[in-house]
């Protein structure tokens, strides 16, 4: 019996030392000290041993059950610090390398310009109103002095719905809203989109305008230039200049029309304004009384300064964008020029 019980310590101590993962070592326990296992079967021998030897065989089969643990105890130990070890190596970090770098999206650079046109304006004090896209012959013609059939109305191609509903043509008809609605003082801003039937590097069929709109008493074209001055300054730079040049709008008088200082070449004249310095920016002008009335406002009490900019204009002024069409292409190299991804 001594020898098999020698047999089994042997056996087991060279099994032992071979395992080498937690999962072999589970299942070579349970082959030596599970409730089949070789170290209890020996155990239920007992009943086969003589009385007077059976105390020492089981004092025996023990001390073989207490060395086989231990054996297995300290291969645990030495697998779990060996299987921590290479999980360390496997699931290291080189902090030292580069990281990935984060994409941002960014507003398109009209966006840009629109809040920015508009941050100006508020920080003026102006309220914001958008009105309709689609709208009437009334309020995108009539009500700003343009009658059926006057040659003005020759200066936007317009896309009509119908007889009388039209896709507006600019922002103006925003003005006619506001002024039937609220009574002076009047400092609104209203930006949206228009439409036209045109197309080509510098038009759109779909554009997008701001419309300004101040009515007090006493507001003049003085007004206007200090207005825009300041504006225009925060828009491109600090230097830059405005020139009112008499025009002609039916629904203002006078009417005028706005330029700045090249952004390229500040005034010295070059490509992008043609050599003469300058750059057409707005139009703009003094409301046309018949306007004020029109919307039931008193225009011996009352005057007012409107102007109305293309976002695309000012933005590609602004960014030295030769073509319009490449504002609406949404090629994302062009607009990842604008955020913050290349640096
Ligand atoms: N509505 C004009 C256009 O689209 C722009 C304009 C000119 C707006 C003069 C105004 C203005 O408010 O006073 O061509």
């Amino acid at each position: 019996m001594q020898e098999k019980i020698e047999g089994l310590l042997a056996a087991a101590k060279e099994e032992i030392a071979a395992l080498s993962s937690s999962r072999e070592l589970a299942e070579c326990k349970v082959k030596y000290l599970g409730k089949t296992g070789l170290v209890t079967a020996l155990l239920k021998q007992m009943k086969d041993i003589p009385p007077e030897k059976r105390s020492e065989f089981g004092k025996s089969v023990n001390a073989l059950k207490e060395q086989v643990s231990a054996l297995f105890e300290e291969r645990e130990k030495a697998i779990r610090k060996e299987e921590m070890e290479k999980s360390f190596e496997r699931e290291a970090v080189d902090v030292t390398l580069d990281g990935k770098a984060v994409k941002f999206g960014n507003l398109h650079p009209l966006n840009i310009v629109r809040n920015l046109i508009i941050d100006v304006f508020v920080g003026m004090g102006f309220e914001i109103f958008e009105g309709p896209e689609i709208e009437s012959d009334y309020y995108c013609f009539q009500a700003l002095n343009i009658p059926k059939d006057h040659p003005a109305r020759d200066m936007q191609d317009t896309f009509y719905v119908s007889d009388n509903i039209v896709l507006r043509t600019h922002t103006s008809p925003g003005q006619v809203r506001v002024m039937e609605k609220k009574k002076p003082p009047i400092k609104v801003l209203s930006p949206g989109r228009v439409y036209r039937a045109d197309d080509d590097a510098s038009h759109s069929p779909m554009f997008h305008q701001i419309e300004g709109l101040v009515v007090d008493k006493g507001i003049t074209l003085c007004d206007l230039k200090g207005l825009l001055d300041e504006f225009v300054q925060i828009i491109f730079d600090k230097d830059t200049k405005t020139r009112l040049r008499p025009s002609y709008f039916p629904f203002t008088e006078p009417s005028v029309e706005v330029d700045v200082t090249c952004s390229e070449c500040h005034g010295a004249g070059c490509r992008l304004c043609k050599g003469t310095g300058w750059i057409e920016i707005l139009g703009a002008g003094v409301v046309n009384k018949k306007v004020l009335e029109n919307c039931g406002i008193d225009s011996d009490v009352y005057s007012g300064l409107a102007f109305g900019l293309g976002i695309e204009r000012t933005t590609m002024i602004k960014y030295g964008i030769p073509d319009i069409r490449t504002l609406f292409e949404n090629n994302v190299k062009f607009l990842r020029q604008f955020g913050r991804n290349d640096r």
